[in-house]
């Protein structure tokens, strides 16, 4: 445990059955909280986390649901409530991505990655936003964004779209709520070792590709990118709202001027 002040708090994690969704409920965990694991399709990772959280020393329970829709978000409120008594924060993370050449990309894939990744957390935020509200409590958010809500990304246009949404959103409604003392922020991770990414990354030569495009010339791994969020999550951030928090190896930092090309 890093965070004393985040033991007993309750969480809802949404896409927590893999990737960084995962080890950020394995890291609240570790924290001692009591933590609502959502997933979409796969029961067993999400079972796994929660079995995880509780070796950890807090309490879990995976909840399916689709968080594209009003329905799937209330589910994941209503079981935070009746499993554990309250909500202190809400993690927007459930994402997806695919690639097409945008004049190739049909509206269904379009809709599915905006609904998934931009109206989810838009549905998200107001569920948590209306708890708050309505308990006088100082909430807190957090959204999986993106290096790519700063990075343009041919051939992902759904997906950057998705992402720069997300950036907007969350300082608005940061600016929106401050007075109220919620905060709400984002993760902006780059190349990260989750299963999005584990086909690319397991060829040696898309590996280096990727590498080197980030100034520190690695992969980052999903607990990194957790580390993040438990200190975003906790009061020793108090004074911080509405920002990205890049997680990416300076990817963000215009890599190809490193060494002082250009
Ligand atoms: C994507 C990854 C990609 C990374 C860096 C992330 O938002 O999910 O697939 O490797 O950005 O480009």
């Amino acid at each position: 445990m890093v965070y004393k002040d985040l033991a007993g708090k309750v969480a809802v994690i949404t896409g927590g059955s893999k990737g960084i969704g995962n080890a950020i409920a394995k890291r609240l965990g570790e924290e001692k909280m009591k933590v609502v694991i959502n997933y979409n399709s796969d029961k067993a990772g999400a079972d796994h986390a929660v079995q995880e959280i509780v070796d950890a020393g807090g309490q879990g329970v995976a909840i399916q649901a689709d968080v594209s829709s009003e329905e799937g978000v209330q589910k994941l409120l209503d079981a935070a409530v009746e499993n554990f008594g309250d909500l202190d924060l809400w993690i927007n993370n459930a994402g997806m991505e695919n690639q097409h050449p945008t004049h190739e990309l049909s509206l269904n894939d379009w809709e599915r990655v905006i609904n998934v990744n931009m109206t989810g957390t838009f549905l998200g935020s107001k569920a948590a936003l209306n708890y708050f509200l309505d308990h006088n409590k100082k909430g807190n958010i957090i959204n999986m964004s993106s290096v790519h809500e700063q990075i343009p990304w041919p051939t992902f246009a759904h997906y950057t779209a998705s992402k720069g949404g997300i950036k907007l959103f969350t300082q608005t409604i940061a600016m929106e709520y401050a007075e109220k003392g919620i905060r709400v922020n984002s993760i902006g991770p780059g190349a990260i070792n989750t299963p999005i990414n584990a086909e690319k990354f397991a060829d040696p030569e898309q590996y280096k590709e990727t590498a080197d495009m980030i100034p520190m010339k690695r992969i980052g791994d999903p607990a990194e990118v957790a580390a993040a969020a438990a200190w975003l999550a906790s009061d020793e951030s108090s004074y911080v709202t509405g920002i990205t928090l890049f997680v990416d190896g300076g990817m963000t930092l215009y890599p190809a001027f490193q060494g002082g090309k250009g």
